[in-house]
Formats: C-alpha cells, sequence, structure tokens
C-alpha cells in the first residue's frame, strides 16, 4: 500500500531514496516519484509506471539535493498517473508530501479549501493532505502546521513532508500506517520498513501513533509523543542478504526455498532439549480458555483455518476463524474467557487491526502471531509470539505462510501440554515427527523439474478447481490463492466433500483439478472423488504420499510427499502448490513478485 523513503545527510540523496524506494516497490508499483532540496529550491520528479521509468526520466537531470523523498504508489483515489502520483505540493509550491494510507474525509476537507479559493490538480487525498498543510503553514511553523492538519483528518496515514524553507528537514509523521526512522552518523533515513534502509543502517526508531518526527542529518526530534513512547534505537537483527535475492530468479523462489530454515528455527526456538515446548506468554491465563478466536485476512486467514484443525485435535479446544474485515462489523459475541489470535505476515493490516480494536474495547487478552518487530498489532496486542521468518518481500506469501502454521502447530502442542492432556511420551513422539518436517520439504525440492512440467503442461487451462480435505482444505483455498494472485488465472478452492454439492458442474475435459490426496484417514474418500472428476474427463493433478502406487494408475501428474502424520502434512502439502503456482506464473511471463494490482500490505480497509 505505497511505499515511502526520506534521507537527509551528505551523500547523494537521489541514489540513497531510490535504492531505499527500490526494496519497497512490493508495496506499490503503479507510479512513483522523488522530491528533493538544494538550497531554497524544491523539486520534484515523478511518473506513471514503475522505479525503473522515474529513474529514466531522472536520468537527464543533475540532482545535487540536501534532503529528498519518495515514493512509490498503490492507487487509491484516482488512476495510476503522472499528475495522481506522489509526491504533492502545497499551493504555494513550498512543500512536498508523500503519504501512505488513506483520508477518509477528504472530500470535506477539499470542499473547504475550494471555498478558500485553492485548487487541486491531482484527484488524490494526498493534494487534498499537502494544500491542508500548505493552508496552516501560512499562519504557524511547519511542525505545528502538520499537527493542525492531523488534526482534521481521519483515516490512516504515514507522511513525509520536505520544504524549501528548511531544506536539510524532513518531517515524518504516522497514524495506522507504518513509518521508521533509519539512525546514521551525519545522516538520517526514513522508510516504510527497515528492509529498506539496513543497507545503511540496522539502527531504527519506530515511530509511535501520531507522533511526528523533525528529521535533520544531525538530531532527530519527537513531537506529540506519548508519556510511554520510547526513543530507544532498535537494533534491528537480520542482515540485508536475507531482504536480497542473493541468485534466485525472484523473491518467492528465494522464499519458498528457506522453507525448511525458517520451520527449523521456529523449533529450534520453542522446544527445550528435554522436548518441552515454551512460550512467553505468561501473561495469558492459558489454562482457562475455554474457546479461542482467530482473525487474520488472506493467507494468514487460511494459516488461521489451519491451526482450527491443530489446536482442536490436540487441545481440545473450541477454535473460531474469522476474517478481519467481517468480524468487525458483524457485532461480534466477545466473551472474556476466550483467547483471541491475530495472525499477521505484516502487523499492519488495516483489516485485522481494526478487529483486534473491536476485541480490545471488551479487554479481553489478544495474542499477536506476527513477523514484524514492532509492527502496529505487536504494539496493540497483550503478548506476541514471532514467526521470525525473516524479510518477505514477495507479495505472494510463502514463508510467511508456514512459519505461522509452524507456530500454530507449536501453540496447539502447547496448549496441549499446558493443560495436561499430552503425556511426555505423547509430545516427544509428535515432535519427533514434526522435527522431519524441514527436511521433507527439501525432499519436495528435488521433484521442481516435474512440477514445472506439471506447469507447463497445464498453463492454458482456464480454470482450476483445487480440493482438499480435512486440515489439507485450507491448503486446497491457500493453493487457489497462491495460483490466482500471480497467474491471474480464476482458481476455486473447495472442501472435496463438497464437490458433489455444487463445483462437480464445473467439470469437463477443460477443467484442472489440484487433488491433495495425501496418504489419510479420509484418503479413501479423497479416492473416490477424484474418481468421480475422471469420469467426467476432468484432468487432474495430485499431491500423494510417496509410495502410494494406487496414484500413479489415474495419472501421470503426481507429485509426492514424504510419509507423515496427516496433521502435519499441510507443511508439504502447501510448499508443493506454491511451486506450482510460481512455475505457471514464471512460464506465463508475469511479474512474480509484483502481481498485478495487489500490495504487500493492505494498510487501508
Ligand atoms: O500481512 P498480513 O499477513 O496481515 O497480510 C494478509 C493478506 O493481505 C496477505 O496474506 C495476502 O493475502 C497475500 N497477498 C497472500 O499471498
Amino acid at each position: 500500500m505505497c511505499g515511502i523513503s526520506g534521507y537527509t545527510g551528505g551523500r547523494s540523496v537521489y541514489n540513497i531514496i531510490i535504492n531505499c524506494l527500490e526494496s519497497l516497490e512490493y508495496r506499490g508499483y503503479d507510479s512513483a516519484g522523488i522530491a528533493f532540496t538544494a538550497g531554497n529550491r524544491l523539486s520534484v520528479i515523478k511518473c506513471k509506471g514503475r522505479i525503473a521509468d522515474l529513474k529514466k526520466k531522472a536520468s537527464t537531470r543533475k540532482i545535487n539535493a540536501q534532503a529528498g523523498i519518495a515514493h512509490t504508489r498503490w492507487a487509491t483515489h484516482g488512476k495510476p498517473s503522472s499528475l495522481n502520483a506522489h509526491p504533492h505540493f502545497d499551493s504555494s509550491g513550498r512543500i512536498a508530501v508523500v503519504h501512505n494510507g488513506i483520508i477518509e474525509n477528504y472530500i470535506d476537507i477539499k470542499d473547504k479549501l475550494l471555498e478558500k479559493g485553492y485548487t487541486f490538480k491531482s484527484d488524490t487525498d494526498t493534494e487534498v493532505l499537502a494544500v491542508l498543510i500548505g493552508h496552516y503553514y501560512e499562519k504557524m511553523a511547519i511542525e505545528k502546521a502538520i499537527l493542525k492538519a492531523a488534526e482534521d483528518i481521519t483515516g490512516s496515514y504515514a507522511i513525509g513532508v520536505i520544504l524549501s524553507d528548511s531544506p536539510e528537514k524532513i518531517i515524518a509523521m504516522r497514524h495506522d500506517s507504518p513509518l521508521v526512522i533509519g539512525i546514521g552518523v551525519h545522516e538520517n533515513f526514513m522508510a516504510s520498513d527497515v528492509s529498506a534502509i539496513l543497507k545503511y543502517t540496522n539502527k531504527v526508531i519506530y515511530l509511535q501513533d501520531k507522533e511526528l518526527a523533525v528529521i535533520s542529518p544531525e538530531r532527530i526530534e519527537f513531537l506529540n509523543s506519548k508519556p510511554h513512547d520510547k526513543h530507544l534505537p532498535v537494533k534491528i537483527n537480520y542482515t540485508i542478504e536475507q531482504a536480497q535475492k542473493t541468485g534466485f530468479k525472484h523473491f518467492m523462489l528465494k522464499e519458498i526455498y528457506e522453507q525448511p530454515k525458517v520451520v527449523s528455527n521456529i523449533l529450534a526456538g520453542h522446544i527445550t532439549s528435554s522436548d518441552k515446548i515454551h512460550f512467553d506468554i505468561s501473561g495469558l491465563d492459558i489454562k482457562n480458555i475455554k474457546e479461542i478466536t482467530i482473525v487474520a485476512c488472506g493467507t494468514a486467514y487460511h494459516s488461521g483455518l489451519v491451526a482450527k484443525y491443530i489446536i482442536e485435535e490436540f487441545a481440545r479446544i473450541p477454535v473460531n476463524v474469522d476474517v478481519g474485515s467481517e468480524f468487525r462489523y458483524r457485532n461480534p459475541i466477545i466473551k472474556d474467557d476466550t483467547l483471541f489470535i491475530a495472525i499477521s505476515q505484516s502487523g499492519e493490516t488495516a483489516d485485522t487491526i481494526a478487529a483486534v480494536r473491536e476485541i480490545k474495547k471488551h479487554k479481553v487478552p489478544i495474542l499477536a502471531v506476527c513477523n514484524v518487530l514492532g509492527s502496529t498489532l505487536t504494539r496493540e496486542s497483550s503478548a506476541t509470539v514471532y514467526t521470525n521468518a525473516g524479510p518477505e518481500i514477495s507479495v505472494a506469501s510463502t514463508k510467511a505462510f508456514t512459519a505461522q502454521i509452524t507456530v500454530m502447530y507449536l501453540l496447539g502442542l502447547f496448549f496441549a501440554q499446558e493443560k495436561g492432556i499430552f503425556s511426555k511420551t505423547r509430545l516427544t513422539s509428535e515432535l519427533n515427527i514434526f522435527k522431519k518436517i524441514p527436511n521433507q520439504q527439501k525432499e519436495i525440492f528435488k521433484q521442481s523439474r516435474k512440477i514445472n512440467a506439471i506447469a507447463k503442461k497445464y498453463l492454458n487451462f482456464g480454470a482450476f478447481l483445487f480440493l482438499g480435505r480435512n486440515i489439507n482444505y485450507p491448503i486446497a483455498l491457500e493453493g487457489a490463492l497462491k495460483l490466482k494472485e500471480i497467474s491471474y488465472i480464476p482458481a476455486e478452492g473447495y472442501a472435496s466433500g463438497e464437490m458433489k454439492h455444487g463445483p462437480i458442474a464445473l467439470i469437463d475435459e477443460y477443467r484442472a483439478v489440484v487433488c491433495i490426496a495425501n496418504d489419510s484417514f479420509v484418503f479413501d474418500k479423497v479416492l473416490s472423488n477424484i474418481q468421480e472428476i475422471l469420469a467426467r474427463k476432468g484432468k487432474i493433478i495430485v499431491i500423494a504420499t510417496e509410495g502410494n502406487r494406487r496414484m500413479t494408475e489415474f495419472t501421470k501428474e503426481t507429485v509426492f510427499i514424504s510419509k507423515t502424520n496427516n496433521v502435519y502434512a499441510p507443511l508439504l502439502t502447501t510448499v508443493v502448490l506454491q511451486m506450482f503456482a510460481y512455475y505457471v506464473a514464471v512460464l506465463k511471463g508475469f511479474d512474480v513478485d509484483k502481481p498485478r494490482n495487489l500490495a504487500k500490505s493492505v494498510t487501508v480497509e
């Protein structure tokens, strides 16, 4: 949902803000722009298209700047165009603003400004904010003008402002959209997320909600802080390599291949040498939980669905799962013996955070399962379990999903342990199976050629159906989501038992059906579904367990996973589906890491 970067200091402002912006392109990529100050001159270069187009446009200019801000856009108000691209000027041309988020009441504000005689060049809410700041700046200092404008607006924002009157300053402010400040020596940075500035500094300060920072090369001043807001720099412990492709063609492929390591790290972080599971969530009264409700969106919602099977199976606690955007407007029943869990890779998803705020009104505990340190979700929850998957850059989520479900397996086992449901022997035997998963995921990578060949064969099918049963039903949903979001092929996920209740009408020789048919207590039922599809000339791709010869009688398109207990199979079946979606998109020539219309973190409602 738009990426922002900023720099003030003695090095090349242009190189740094563009370099940082390139790491943020996953957040939006329909237009881009920069603004920079030199002496008392403020200049803007912007265009429709990607950062590469902006670089081409800027290449004819000699840019010697003191400070600069940059923006890559995911359009909300107004189509992608050069006029709607950020930065936007105020009416005097002395102030330039970049913005991530949505100003919900921008029409009212625009009307009032129009009445006062101001005019507008773009269709954006951001230009309205820039003009409003400029309006107040006529009468007060810029910091006060921004704070005053912030009082007038509703919605979410992370903004960066530069002005010709103070060419070394960048002013940053946020509310419900992320913004981080990077600390350098005689220089400072600003960005939508840490990975963008990691090349330059690993010392950061997370700007707090409604806080304003005045950033100069030698100092950072905070205004509008709350008494408990801390400004101690946090040291980021992941490396720049983790945020780079390191030889892989795409981030998505790299992130798929990182999954064995991610799973091993999470296991190592929560299992003691005597096979006890520990989580640092002492504030939550686990033994007395009667019910669990999980809220999340997209892929994270699918991990919530997998978690329902896990927790109900292991800990016998009933679990409800809801998408954030539905939960908040449903007048939900919130009971104080329910544990709420919010799952999010970014920790900035507006719908998930809105659900969390709804829950907080009832003063019940919320556990966040999140990948991003210091994100809004983690700050607003009672406790956090980090998924520690490292930065996930590709818009299509892969390793973050596996990390989320790995954490949910461990939480399920932990609840069973704490409630005394599992004996020591049972727990050890579960963990022995679990610990084999990373190597079993690596076995799937050995079949990459085969998966690629299947992708080639099915590339031009117009629609896909993904079927899974029991704990692999959410994996069918996730497989369909992966395929549609990066290859734009209509794909539906279904519980295989539901096929006869409707989707079977779709089956003919032009329909490809991906069936998750690993060895399990529901295998025979899934096999019957496969036969029903074949009887109607449907084409099938199957995921089966190694050694299952029966499957090869039905189709050559079988990808095998290692033997494991059905409950852990999603950690393997999901990898096959991620690879399948990846190869289809690559073969179709699509931009895998930056699929059309999407953005990595959806910070608007
Ligand atoms: O950052 P979050 O986990 O809260 O994001 C939720 C969804 O927006 C996200 O999972 C989305 O569905 C991905 N594009 C899936 O690949």
